[in-house]
């Protein structure tokens, strides 16, 4: 299992850190590391998947070209099931399920409810089908279509997020559809206590992002991570000015300013982030227009929002590729508050594999047979 640093052995992992997810995703340990546009790149997602978890590629930033590259990276590094995180209101993810079936990748990622087709169409060809859901509802909903899992993220996870908190959520998805699909908890984990509380809620595991973020392995600029530990529990705001949408950010003097402008202020910085958007992409600008036209009807969005909503991955992008961190959004989880270093994923993994068996080894009266003490 995880420790070639010494961290965890074999023989102190508690048994019931085994969990169902474990075989659905072809994993040693219950912990996931999610498809992060811009952050999860091959070198992050082959870190994760040979430490014995779930990495994710985020392809929701790359085009089709680059995702092929990727999903070849990450094949050059590790002979371990990863996943793919896909956006489903693009003109081409049934190509990039194709590529991904071609590919052998093992998980199905969705960033948005996907539709009953593409379930039926990743789950003929054996992919695990799990997206990210933010209600009850939700979960209902795509539970109905047959996916295998959801990640059911609470409202302190980074990027885009819900309203309703983790310790609610997480028990209510799992009251409701975890007789049928496996459910994973994420929003504001980042230990080992973390991952037992989940599993007391009915949940078989965690999705971290923000915590990933922060590891060495992360393509983050080292001044962007740097602004990200610097950034307190209170430091975040969730705000629909950047794309329409409610996304969780480090609160700045541009998220500020984004907050108070009215939206024909925003207009042509908007404008000009979809035009770049399009050059980076590869996308069409009647492929662009579809999507628009797509968002409108399924997020009831007016077209003023979805012209901001080109906004985001341009002004994600400058903070987290360009490292201009005032120049653009920084997408976090509040867990950014209780984060203070930035371990390898090897290191992080173990940690938190060890502090999970301890508390378990604790509670079940079988105390002393942790690696680590009690936490
Ligand atoms: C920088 C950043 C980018 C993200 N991009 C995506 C994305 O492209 N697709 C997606 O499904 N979720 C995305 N998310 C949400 C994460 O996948 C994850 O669900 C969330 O970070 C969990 O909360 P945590 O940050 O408290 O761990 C992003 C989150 C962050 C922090």
């Amino acid at each position: 299992m995880t420790g070639s640093d010494g961290l965890s052995r074999a023989s102190d992992v508690h048994p019931a850190l085994r969990t169902p997810f474990c075989e659905l995703a072809g994993v040693d340990v219950p912990i996931v590391q999610t498809g992060m546009g811009w952050v999860a790149g091959p070198r992050l997602v082959a870190a994760t998947a040979e430490a014995g978890a779930l990495g994710i590629l985020a392809s929701a930033t790359m085009t089709f070209d680059q995702l092929e590259r990727a999903i070849d990276e990450v094949r050059t590094r590790t002979e371990r099931p990863f996943g793919v995180n896909l956006r489903t209101d693009v003109d081409d993810v049934g190509r990039r399920v194709d590529l991904m079936i071609d590919h052998g990748v093992r998980v199905a990622s969705f960033a948005q409810a996907p539709n009953p087709a593409l379930v039926s169409r990743c789950k003929e060809a054996g992919l695990v089908v799990m997206p990210t859901v933010g209600a009850r509802r939700h979960a209902e909903k795509v539970a109905g279509w047959g996916v295998d899992a959801v990640i059911a993220q609470g409202a302190e996870g980074g990027g885009h997020t819900g309203a309703v908190p983790t310790t609610l959520l997480a028990p209510s998805v799992v009251d409701a559809v975890g007789d049928r699909v496996a459910v994973v908890a994420a929003g504001g984990f980042f230990d080992g206590r973390g991952l037992v509380a989940a599993l007391a809620y009915g949940s078989v595991g965690i999705a971290m992002g923000t915590r990933f973020l922060l590891t060495k392995e992360s393509r983050v600029p080292d001044a962007v991570k740097e602004r990200y530990l610097a950034t307190p529990v209170t430091g975040t705001v969730v705000s629909t000015a950047i794309d329409g949408a409610p996304q969780r950010v480090i609160r700045t003097d541009l998220v500020d300013r984004l907050e108070r402008a009215p939206w024909v202020g925003r207009l042509p910085r908007a404008l000009a982030n979809a035009h770049a958007f399009r050059r980076e992409t590869g996308a069409t600008l009647p492929a662009l227009l579809a999507e628009g036209r797509a968002m409108r009807r399924s997020a009831d969005l007016s077209w003023p929002q979805v012209i901001m909503a080109a906004n985001a991955p341009m002004m994600t992008k400058a903070a987290l590729v360009d490292g201009r961190a005032d120049a653009g959004v920084l997408p976090t989880g509040q867990v950014v508050g209780s984060i203070d270093e930035l371990p390898t994923v090897a290191e992080l993994i173990a940690r938190i594999v060890s502090e999970a068996s301890a508390v378990l080894w604790r509670l079940t009266g079988t105390g002393g047979r942790g690696s680590v003490g009690t936490t």
